[in-house]
């Protein structure tokens, strides 16, 4: 199944002339989540290639490629708005030429060419749980064998006691007062709301040994991983492959507030 989803229109040209912007209140949390990759990263070769999958504006780019003038990125994201950002930035920042970009799905990337992948911000809009398996499988097939991710995405457990707290901190930091209730409604439906174990599942099902979560902070969660041993091409008919996917624990859905 393919993972291209029909979420990426809201990147248009005006939503990336403005991102950047509109992610500086939650700036701490960001920088927080390159520190992690960047130590998770911290062994790579000094030739490393390193896939950004969903680069947008090339933030996981810009904090990494200062530090690895040997590295090089491969930029990928289906707005070409937001990647025509990115190349701006990379472009005064000095590391353009290490850079590749392509407009479109990371299943369009030749297979197995790179040591590490980032996905950061990206896999929750893929609502749909087998849209979102084929997304991180996607990724492992660019991977070489052994080679490395960061995940960091929205994940929440509804059912969980702390998770109207937790709503609540996210709310409070990155969304205005008027648009609160708006983004309740659509919490769930415009972008997923799978737990925390659901995401752990998508990931082990997609061909990474069993993640580990190093990141939380208010919505957002983080996780590093390997694409496992023994995990081929998802097109190959491998021995090591499931005969059907294992089932993944259900979602809850948000609860309509009365
Ligand atoms: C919230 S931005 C995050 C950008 C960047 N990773 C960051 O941390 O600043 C999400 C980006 O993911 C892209 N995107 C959405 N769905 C995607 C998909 N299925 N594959 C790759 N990129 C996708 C969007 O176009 C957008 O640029």
């Amino acid at each position: 199944m393919p993972s291209s989803p029909p979420t990426t229109a809201a990147f248009d040209a005006t939503h990336a002339r403005n991102y950047d912007r509109q992610i500086e209140p939650i700036r701490g949390f960001k920088d927080a989540l390159h520190l992690l990759v960047q130590g998770a990263f911290a062994r790579l070769p000094e030739t490393a290639r390193i896939l950004v999958a969903g680069a947008g504006t090339a933030a996981e780019a810009r904090h990494l490629a200062p530090l690895h003038a040997g590295w090089r990125f491969t930029l990928v994201d289906p707005s070409a708005a937001m990647l025509d950002a990115a190349r701006e930035h990379a472009e005064a920042e000095g590391f353009v030429d290490r850079c590749e970009f392509h407009v479109g799905w990371v299943s369009d990337l030749p297979v197995q060419a790179h040591d590490a992948a980032t996905s950061l911000l990206v896999s929750h809009f893929l609502v749909d749980e087998q849209r979102r398996v084929a997304f991180f499988r996607d990724i492992a097939d660019r991977l070489k064998p052994g080679g490395l991710l960061f995940s960091a995405d929205l994940a929440a457990d509804l059912e969980h006691p702390s998770f109207a707290t937790v709503m609540d901190l996210w709310l409070t930091l990155y969304v205005a007062p008027e648009r609160q209730d708006s983004y309740r409604a659509m919490f769930g439906h415009g972008v997923a709301a799978h737990a925390p174990a659901q995401v752990e599942e998508m990931m082990v099902q997609a061909g990474f040994a069993p993640p580990a979560a190093c990141y939380q902070a208010a919505l957002i969660r983080g996780w590093v991983t390997r694409k496992a041993a023994g995990s081929g091409l998802a097109t190959c008919a491998s021995p090591l492959a499931p005969s059907s996917p294992r089932p993944l624990p259900a979602t809850p859905r948000p609860r309509p507030r009365s």
